[in-house]
């Protein structure tokens, strides 16, 4: 089977080496040039554990994968095209901003030549894939192509584990034959069991949705419990542990911490707040998620500010700037929010993340950036834990202790246990204790 990608981000590139893993002849197209140089050099343009070997692989030793920036040339022969680019929030609106869809649905039916399957595996609102089948069908004949929504749910920082033994696959479509298809091409997961879940178009478009739409009004929930241990005493942590053993709720995102950001939950309970606005259904629930999550980062730095009240002359440690561990991608992160709000108060902000440094230096040319956690410290008034790194989780705090100015921690993912850095002369904060 030949398969092209367009749109060579988290999902393109790592969906693409994974299937050229399984066997498959894969084409990853980009209209961004230069990012397909550098691909073709060997470079992945973000970091992603594993991301590299299974690219140079599948590039240099089986020719499995390829690149190119022109679509007309990756869709010769080609039998399957998923559609792989962002779809962002709009600029002052909650919709999903659609025109690289759109686009790439156009170029792509200029270019069918033989029947193909045509796949949406960005995540788009409800009504998106059968939009782009009107489109198609504007040129080309229906005996040539079917639409089909397969959406990814992998995670940055273990995609490609996450892609190679998913949860499951879901695979949207209005015929036998293009099930079939999308069937086939998932095969090699059968061994491990893989549930294989076929649907509408609709539903499966909804089921991407409401799937994060779950699990961040999850997070949400706990924030917001969280808020009330901290008022009356209680540990987050403790009644976390004690609600996750249920198996009807479960211990997975029940961490409590500065609300979630990342490039998918944010934009994607916006645009499915959107989505059921637009049919007026009452979607109250993720209308509080969302402006719940959005208030809480400046919530969180007013409370840094008054508990110490820092001011400008001071100065804050923030570990960690990418929106979670193992992965580069600053996308809506939260650690930067909070560190923007503080900065925006005059606080001076020294930050160091292990792979992200470069990238928030562009966009963040006003923060002071350090190669590691300890030179990021000195001087300091206070360390922030913005994202739980592992490496943070083992810190020499005596060597801390020689190298800051006052020995306060904001411990906002409760990486740390108080009693120990209290024992050290710390003085620890964490969210919801
Ligand atoms: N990042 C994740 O963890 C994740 C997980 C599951 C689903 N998704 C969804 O997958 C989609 C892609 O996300 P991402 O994070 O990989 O995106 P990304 O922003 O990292 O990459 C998108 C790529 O598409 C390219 N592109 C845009 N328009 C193009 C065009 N007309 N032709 C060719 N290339 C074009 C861009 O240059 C860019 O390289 C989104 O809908 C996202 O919501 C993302």
């Amino acid at each position: 089977m030949k398969l092209v990608l367009v749109g060579t981000g988290y999902v393109g590139l790592v969906s693409g080496s994974c299937f050229a893993e399984f066997g498959y002849d894969v084409t990853c197209v980009d209209k961004d040039k230069s990012r397909i140089l550098e691909l073709k050099k060997g470079k992945c343009p973000f970091f992603e554990p594993g991301i590299e070997e299974l690219l140079s692989k599948h590039r240099d030793q089986t020719k499995l994968l390829s690149f190119t920036s022109s679509l007309p040339e990756a869709m010769e022969g080609a039998d399957i095209i998923f559609i792989t680019v962002g779809t962002p929030s709009k600029r002052l609106e909650e919709d999903a901003d659609l025109s690289a869809v759109w686009n790439v649905a156009k170029d792509i039916a200029n270019n069918i030549k033989k029947y193909s399957l045509v796949v949406t595996k960005s995540t788009v609102p409800v009504g998106t894939t059968k939009e782009i089948k009107k489109i198609i069908s504007k040129i080309v004949p229906k005996e040539n192509f079917d639409v089909v929504s397969n959406p990814e749910f992998l995670r940055e920082g273990s995609a490609i584990n996450d892609f190679m033994r998913p949860d499951r696959i879901i695979i949207g479509a209005d015929n036998e034959k293009s099930t079939k298809i999308m069937k086939e091409l998932y095969r090699p997961l059968y061994l491990l069991e893989t549930p294989i879940i076929t649907s509408s178009i609709e539903s499966s478009e909804i089921i991407k949705y409401a799937s994060n739409s779950f699990l961040a009004t999850k997070i949400s929930f706990i924030n917001q419990v969280a808020d009330l241990c901290e008022s009356v005493g209680a540990d987050v942590q403790e009644v976390a542990k004690g609600m996750g053993v249920d198996k009807r709720i479960g211990s997975k995102f029940l961490n409590a911490g500065p609300g979630f950001g990342g490039s998918c939950f944010p934009k994607d309970v916006k645009a499915f707040t959107s989505s059921a606005k637009k049919q007026n259904i009452n979607f109250s629930i993720l209308e509080a998620v969302n402006s719940y999550n959005q208030n809480r980062p400046l919530e969180i730095s007013k409370k840094i500010i008054n508990l110490k009240k820092y001011n400008k002359n001071s100065k804050l440690a923030l570990f960690g700037l990418s929106f979670k561990p193992n992965t580069d991608d600053i996308r809506d992160s939260t650690s930067l929010k909070i560190a923007q709000h503080l900065f925006d108060q005059g606080i001076m902000i020294n930050c160091y993340d292990p792979v992200s440094n470069d990238n928030t230096m562009d966009l963040f040319p006003k923060f002071n950036f350090f190669k590691n956690a300890y030179e990021a410290s000195e001087g300091a008034d206070a360390i922030i834990i913005g994202t739980e790194w592992n490496e943070f989780r083992a810190l020499n705090f005596l060597k801390l202790k020689s190298l800051m100015k006052n020995l306060v921690i904001f411990d906002l993912r409760n990486i740390y246990n108080k009693q120990e850095l209290s024992d050290l002369g710390f003085e620890y904060y964490g969210i919801g204790k």
